[in-house]
């Protein structure tokens, strides 16, 4: 059980681990690639570290030196079908992104993962996959891990998303580079495009039209991947930072590419004093330093359009909202529901313990503010982004609030609690 105390004030510089999105996919491209591709700030969070294991268990060579991770890929068609099941832990983004590569492979497959993860919907990828004529199946009708892939012999599919998904995109695009044919997605609304934008540092040929995206069969070559600061961990001390009047936080080389960067405009549109110092690209990915002040926040609305730039960040957003004036509303994230937790859920019932008052809609929520934190004992439901979202209240709130099962933080942010007492002023 972890105890987090009120914070007079937040100060000084950090730096956040790695992005986890672009972590997953350096070594999934580096593993399917010719040649050894350097990652330098790769996350070694659990999750990132089961798609390690994975790719390990297929043949793939890893070595690490001076914190670079040096991984030798196999080349589209070298990997090994794998002895024993692959287990992707509680990490949606190595099942569904691994079973688009699985789903190219001339062998047998199994994945699995944790009980969350075993709970969430797989049908999402195993249908556009199953078009493209993978033999997949899992439980509940083929729609749940453990999933069994037979792959191979696919073809390319034009693919219309039926969520605005990330995950569903980047399954179908890289099956699509051991297709026959042009593979295309298209997209309700723009999600991340880390995928994209790393197929070509690897020197595939991405065509991007509005929201439809085509890539075809083609060989990877090895590459040098700098992977940045994760905003969505870097969020947790934005929200911390911009609700603490006093704090003055620099967040250094923060990815800050406009399909994630949701937070910092929704903070912005609060009236949060954040800058933006120091841009530049590196390896195809936006990234800066992020100053952050504390100040009077007002309540924000926040929609459909803006929710895939933000979808991990709602939980903390929602501390914001607590300390903001007026009513936020966040609506068009039912996609929470179907996260490592129910994160709708989790937040209200995570909320009420503390004293906050929150309506949770089908859809998202309506948080009236400024709402003082009383305090108390929290649970994370396993969930790392609620059991951060529940410590940055800690340092709100007039009496401390214990968080159970706090040690999920480590899938995306090991060090996050040290990173915190290091910024605390009294
Ligand atoms: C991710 C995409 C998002 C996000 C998840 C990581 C990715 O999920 O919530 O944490 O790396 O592609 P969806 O694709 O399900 O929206």
């Amino acid at each position: 059980m972890l105890t987090v105390h009120k914070a007079n004030k937040l100060k000084g510089k950090c730096v956040v681990p790695g992005d986890k999105s672009i972590s997953h996919r350096a070594v999934m491209l580096s593993g399917i690639s010719k040649g050894t591709t350097k990652i330098g700030g790769f996350l070694k969070g659990e999750d990132c570290l089961a798609t390690l294991r994975c790719f390990q268990q297929m043949g793939v060579k890893v070595r690490e030196e001076k914190n670079q991770l040096f991984i030798t890929g196999k080349g589209l068609h070298g990997l090994e079908e794998p002895e024993d099941v692959l287990d992707a832990g509680n990490s949606g983004t190595t099942m569904r992104l691994m079973a688009g590569i699985l789903s190219g492979q001339d062998f047998y497959s199994v994945i699995t993962g944790d009980a969350s993860l075993r709970k969430r919907p797989m049908k999402r990828i195993a249908f556009p996959l199953r078009k493209m004529g993978a033999g997949i199946d899992g439980r509940k009708m083929g729609t749940q891990a453990p999933l069994t892939i037979r792959g191979g012999g696919l073809k390319g599919i034009e693919y219309q998303l039926p969520v605005a998904s990330a995950q569903i995109k980047s399954a179908v695009l890289l099956a699509g580079l051991f297709a026959d044919g042009v593979t295309s997605v298209i997209e309700p609304r723009v999600s991340r495009d880390h995928t994209e934008r790393m197929l070509q540092s690897f020197g595939v040929t991405v065509r991007q039209d509005g929201l439809k995206c085509t890539v075809k069969s083609e060989e990877l070559q090895a590459t040098h991947i700098e992977v940045p600061g994760d905003i969505s961990s870097a969020a947790f001390i934005l929200v911390a930072a911009a609700c603490i009047k006093g704090s003055d936080v620099t967040l250094e080389n923060i990815g800050i590419n406009p399909t994630r960067a949701g937070i910092i405009d929704a903070l912005c549109q609060m009236g949060a004093e954040i800058g933006i110092k120091n841009k530049r690209e590196i390896g195809g990915e936006p990234i800066a330093d992020v100053r952050v002040k504390g100040s009077d926040l007002k309540a924000v609305e926040i929609g459909e359009e803006q929710i895939p730039s933000l979808i991990d960040e709602i939980p903390v957003l929602a501390i914001a909202a607590v300390c903001a004036k007026g009513t936020t509303r966040i609506t068009g994230a039912a996609e929470l529901r179907v996260k490592e937790t129910d994160r709708i859920s989790a937040m209200e019932e995570e909320l009420k313990k503390i004293g906050v008052e929150i309506t949770a809609l089908e859809d998202g929520m309506m948080i009236d503010g400024p709402q003082i934190i009383t305090g108390g004992s929290t649970d994370s439901h396993g969930d790392h982004r609620i059991a951060m979202a529940m410590a940055v209240a800690g340092l709100l709130s007039e009496e401390p609030i214990t968080i159970d099962n706090h040690h999920c933080m480590a899938v995306s942010f090991p060090g996050f609690i040290e990173t915190i007492e290091n910024l605390r002023e009294g």
